[in-house]
């Protein structure tokens, strides 16, 4: 996706503190989760901590939670990337593990983000990740921003988590956390050079990245008994939803989604989709949304 970056760092402010961090963050075995409010250089760090994981031999997972500002895979989505070796580009990784949450803020969908966040870091240990870090929403104002990050670190574990803050943004989350035996706090100012985007530039990326990943998409007929259509998170209303344009996530035996699609119709026990996928093969569950892509839209 968004390529040539040239030389990634060029420009970009990489203070003395950082490289302190990442000697004392980096270590074989241990999670690194990041937290902040929008706009503090949430990604930027992270981006530096992989690029000096990997600097180091670390088999890195990168983990990125931030289900609309997606980095890695499509917005909507939690991904997980495996990396070894140096990297020319971290934003718009290829996913490794997808994990559906069918929305593009995490407020009203906690318990898929933790658990979804979960099975991800689990999965990167069992295939061989030695170091693994979180990069998260910034999700962290009032009750339900603490809820999130407060059992994001509970489920998770890590070792380190870096908070940034200009003020006392996170000091709610912070508070309950202070003094764990299990967790190291680090607290960072947010780098001046950090560039803020307003709600239109954070709409108009999601779109491109709903648009890159959609591109080729082709419609595909589903047949219902086979691969069932499932709504864990909001039950279905008995009478049925009018779903058409719906994001759904095409999941698979293991519960992490084999990529995306958008209901074009539903008729009896026959759904058409759109999606990029070649073939369902792996797909065995089409999972509900609440994402919906207006008629217009088409396929983007
Ligand atoms: N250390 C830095 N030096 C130069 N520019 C930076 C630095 N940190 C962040 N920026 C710039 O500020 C912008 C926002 O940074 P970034 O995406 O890292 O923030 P974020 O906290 O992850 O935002 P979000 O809340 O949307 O996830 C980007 O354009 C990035 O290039
Ligand atoms: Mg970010």
């Amino acid at each position: 996706m968004p390529s040539g970056f040239p030389p990634f760092w060029e420009g970009m402010d990489r203070p003395k503190v950082w490289y302190q961090l990442a000697d004392e963050v980096l270590q074989k075995g241990s999670t690194v989760l990041l937290l902040g409010a929008p706009d503090t250089g949430k990604t930027t760090l992270c981006h530096f901590l992989v690029e000096e994981a990997l600097k180091r031999g670390l088999r890195t997972a990168y983990i990125d939670a931030d289900v609309g500002q997606s980095v890695i895979g499509p917005p909507t989505t939690l991904g997980m990337a495996l990396l070894e070796g140096p990297q020319e580009e971290l934003s718009g990784l290829e996913a490794d593990r997808l994990y559906f949450i069918g929305a593009t803020s995490p407020a009203r969908h906690l318990l898929p983000v933790v658990v979804g966040l979960r099975k991800l870091l689990d999965e990167a240990w069992c295939r061989g990740a030695e170091f693994a870090i979180v990069d998260t929403t910034g999700l962290v104002a009032g009750e339900v921003g603490l809820a999130l990050k407060f059992y994001k670190v509970e489920a998770l574990r890590p070792k380190h988590l870096i908070a940034l803050e200009g003020g006392s943004e996170v000091e709610h989350i912070l508070r309950p956390l202070w003094g764990r035996e299990d967790l190291k706090v680090h607290v960072l100012l947010p780098s001046p050079k950090v560039v803020r985007r307003d709600q239109r530039r954070r709409q108009d990326y999601r779109l491109e990245r709903f648009r890159f990943y959609f591109r080729g998409a082709s419609l595909k007929e589903v047949n219902l008994q086979e691969r069932a259509l499932i709504s864990p998170a909001s039950p279905l209303r008995q009478g049925g939803d009018d779903l058409r344009g719906r994001l759904i996530g095409l999941i698979d035996g293991d519960g992490f989604a084999v990529g995306l699609g958008i209901i074009e119709d539903l008729h009896g026990e026959r759904a058409s989709i759109w999606t990029p996928l070649e073939e369902l093969q792996g797909v065995r569950f089409l999972q509900v949304g609440s994402l919906v892509f207006s008629r217009g839209q088409g396929c983007l």
